[in-house]
Parts: C-alpha cells; sequence; structure tokens
C-alpha cells in the first residue's frame, strides 16, 4: 500500500486524475467509479483535461460502486443521476456504458449476482477510485462485512445515514438500504485508489492503513490487496504512525515508479 500525503485538495485531485488518466490513455479502461464528496475534486480535474488537453474516454467503460436501494434512477440523488450529473455529462464517455447496481431490482439479491456477472464479463476494473466512511467503509460495506463479500444488500449504519444526510432534504430521507460491491467484488479491481480529506477520516484512515485487518473496519481489506495508492490530504493523515516514512518513500520515489 502507497501512502501519498498532499498538502492541499488539489493536489490531492490532481494525483487521482494522474493515476486515471494513465488508464485511460493505455485504453479501453474500465473505471470503477466512487459517488460521495471524496472524488469531486478528481472529476472535475478530468472534466478539464478532457475540455482542455483531449483527454478521450471513448472507449472506456465504468461501474459504480453502490446504489441507494428504492430510491428512483431519476431522484437527483440516486448514485445512478449523481455519477452522471457530477462526471459523466464533463467528459466523452458514453452514458450507456456506465454500469450500476439497480436498486430498484424486484429481486435485489439476483441483482447482486448480475452485477457481480456484467464486471466480471466486462474483464473487471482496471482502476477503481474509493472514498471512505467515517466507520471505515468502502463501497457501503459497513463494519461486520465479511471481507470476501459479493455485491449484495446492506443495511446503512446510523452514522452512515448522518453523514449522507447533508445530500437529501433531510436525516429521514436517506434510504436504510443500499446495493453495494462487496469487499470481494472491490478487492478484485486491478488498482484501488483511495481518496479522502479532512480530520473527520483521520481515524478511518489510520485503522485501514494500519490497523489490524479486520471486518471492523472494512477498508483495512486493502491491505491484502497487490497494488493501492492511498491520496489523502495532511488532516486525514494526522493519525498515521507512519506518516514520516510515507513522506520519506514518496519523496525518494525513482522517476521510473509510477503510481
Ligand atoms: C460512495 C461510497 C461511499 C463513500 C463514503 C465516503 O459511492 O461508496 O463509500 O465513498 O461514504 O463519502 P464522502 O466521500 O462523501 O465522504
Amino acid at each position: 500500500m502507497e501512502i501519498v500525503i498532499r498538502a492541499t485538495a488539489h493536489e490531492v485531485a490532481t494525483t487521482v486524475a494522474d493515476i486515471v488518466e494513465n488508464y485511460v490513455r493505455k485504453g479501453p479502461a474500465t473505471l470503477g467509479l466512487a459517488t460521495g464528496s471524496s472524488p469531486l475534486g478528481s472529476y472535475r480535474e478530468l472534466a478539464r483535461r478532457h475540455r482542455e488537453d483531449g483527454l478521450d474516454f471513448a472507449r472506456c467503460r465504468a461501474f459504480l460502486l453502490d446504489e441507494y436501494v428504492g430510491l428512483p434512477k431519476s431522484h437527483s440523488q440516486s448514485y445512478y443521476s449523481v455519477i452522471r450529473s457530477e462526471f459523466v455529462d464533463h467528459v466523452n464517455l458514453d452514458p450507456a456504458q456506465v454500469f450500476s447496481p439497480d436498486g430498484e431490482a424486484a429481486d435485489i439479491a439476483a441483482e447482486g449476482r448480475r452485477y457481480d456477472a456484467a464486471i466480471a464479463e466486462a474483464g473487471g476494473v482496471d482502476v477503481q477510485l474509493l472514498g471512505i466512511g467515517t466507520d471505515g467503509h468502502i463501497g457501503f460495506n459497513e463494519p461486520g462485512s465479511a471481507l470476501t463479500s459479493r455485491t449484495r444488500v446492506k443495511t446503512l449504519t446510523a452514522q452512515t445515514r448522518r453523514d449522507n444526510a447533508r445530500f437529501f432534504d433531510g436525516p429521514d430521507e436517506v434510504p436504510h438500504h443500499v446495493l453495494t460491491q462487496g469487499l470481494g467484488t472491490i478487492s478484485e479491481a486491478r488498482h484501488l485508489v483511495m481518496i479522502a480529506f479532512g480530520a473527520g477520516k483521520a481515524d478511518a484512515i489510520a485503522a485501514a492503513a494500519e490497523g489490524p485487518l479486520s471486518a471492523f473496519c472494512p477498508a483495512s481489506v486493502m491491505q491484502l490487496h497487490r497494488h493501492v495508492t492511498v491520496v489523502i490530504d495532511e488532516a486525514a493523515a494526522s493519525k498515521l504512525k507512519l506518516a514520516d516514512y510515507y513522506r520519506y518513500a514518496l519523496e525518494n520515489k525513482p522517476p521510473w515508479q509510477i503510481f
């Protein structure tokens, strides 16, 4: 796991955009997209590179991590809508090639299996962007999620519903259930890129990177993965015991070694 501590939100976004751009230029790339606030700066930076430098997403496709159960696709806060308004609408990624779990499916369990099969059929995800919940969730794998889990329904914790209330008209509007890629599904992506900002994420980042491998902190499953880049600001890094070592490693990173 490589931990990249950046001074500003802009530098975090630029580093993440550099990583994604690399895959897009190599293309055809399968991108794993996260919603929530953490990747928004990176999406804006990628959209800028599309607009100003012609970064071409035409041969890319994308899979989302998760979706609220029971929220219509047309709802402004469904992840189907959010990823389009925040990213897809601003680049030349074909919206028909942007896939997400169907939170309105009549048979939610079957939908989870179908989604995993669709990712596998596409050849898997090349680079997966991840945010982290204050409770250590990735996707919506709340604490206690099996480290090998597949796409399935999960119940959001009260804390996650409170954290996400800012996107809705009120806390009661946040759905209780989600369909989320499992920790096993996420771990099959070839490169995991985690993004986090702010002191509110510091405990979760420390637990994920330096704590025990445990379902109690679902993001700790990243410790088993061969290619993880954690890109965070100073505040999110503030509880890392080895922060100085991560900075030292980055300063001495050989020029030929990309992220
Ligand atoms: C969203 C997702 C979640 C968020 C996490 C952090 O697709 O899977 O795991 O990444 O809740 O959310 P923000 O970035 O809003 O703090």
